[in-house]
């Protein structure tokens, strides 16, 4: 089936350009590009059930939230100007605080993938995988990678139950996910990850900075966003922490963002001691239940 091209750029995208002083005509030519019907069918899952924080809500003043086109072509342009100083240095700063070298790297709620292609740029040898609930996101995500020509597997899925195997990646990070999320969800997010990280993995997390938000009110108005006072009033550290993950971090970014990085550590409390065993047969015995 087609898609009423016409309706939705006129109606959505052409005052999202003038706004945001966007190249119109090269909007246009992306959007004219994709057979959107085809391409979102191809990468959804048709089992997934949406969570109703989700499907239920508009994001950024955007009907039917992610879940349609004009969000997904109009992300990329927008957010170059949501990320001051700039984006590429911000994400490049997120993806420069990494402090392993991982085989597996899962990007959770990666959007159009900005994340994840530079994530796959700065470890090369590792299986990528993004996941995100909108089809039309991981659309734009899987034609950008295309582009660039990097591999990177797009899944369509929900990150607080992704129905991945566990301990099966060493690094997962989500950029700018936990503001669009209900914390109940950040939480639930957080101890999925647990589960599919190995002993010794990390988590990442970019997001804003959730001490300058409680003191900004009137910027967390502007891009419409749902629930972002809700994480305003949170913290992520704090989430981490309940989600069992150590040596966790917050570091400011350039005053609006934080970087929180956690590791998860050996499952120290669950190991039986046996009187007698050795330091080198317990850590083994550590290491095999890892
Ligand atoms: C603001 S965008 C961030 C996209 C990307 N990570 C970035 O840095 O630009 C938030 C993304 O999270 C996705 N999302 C929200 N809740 C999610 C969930 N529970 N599971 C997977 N993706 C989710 C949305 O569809 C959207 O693409």
């Amino acid at each position: 089936m087609a898609v009423r091209k016409d309706t939705i750029f006129e109606r959505f995208l052409a005052p999202v350009v003038k706004t945001f002083l966007i190249d119109q005509e090269a909007l246009r030519r992306f959007y004219e590009s994709i057979d959107w019907q085809a391409a979102s069918t191809r990468l959804s899952d048709p089992t997934l059930v949406y969570p109703t924080y989700y499907s239920s809500q508009n994001f950024h003043g955007i009907e039917g939230g992610y879940l349609n086109v004009s969000a997904a072509v109009s992300y990329d342009p927008i957010t170059q100007y949501a990320l001051p100083p700039g984006e590429a240095v911000v994400r490049q700063s997120f993806v420069d605080a990494i402090q392993v070298k991982p085989r597996r790297i899962l990007d959770l709620g990666c959007g159009t993938g900005s994340t994840t292609l530079l994530l796959k740029r700065a470890f090369p040898q590792a299986d990528v995988i993004g996941l995100d609930l909108s089809p039309q996101m991981l659309v734009v995500a899987e034609h950008k990678a295309t582009q660039a020509e990097l591999e990177i597997q797009w899944r369509h899925g929900n990150a607080e139950h992704t129905g991945l195997p566990d301990a099966s990646f060493d690094l997962i990070t989500a950029s700018l996910l936990f503001h669009e999320t209900p914390p109940t969800a950040s939480q639930a997010i957080l101890q999925e990850s647990y589960r599919l990280l190995t002993v010794g993995g990390e988590i990442a997390i970019l997001d804003g900075n959730q001490k300058m938000l409680r003191q900004t009110e009137w910027l967390t108005q502007i891009f419409e966003e749902p629930y972002i006072q809700a994480y305003a009033g949170g913290s992520v550290d704090a989430w981490m922490g309940a989600a069992r993950f150590e040596a966790v971090q917050t570091q400011d970014l350039w005053w609006l963002h934080q970087i929180t990085r956690g590791i998860k550590p050996l499952p120290y409390q669950s190991v039986e001691f046996t009187a007698g065993a050795t330091n080198v047969e317990m850590g083994d015995r550590l290491w095999a239940m890892s």
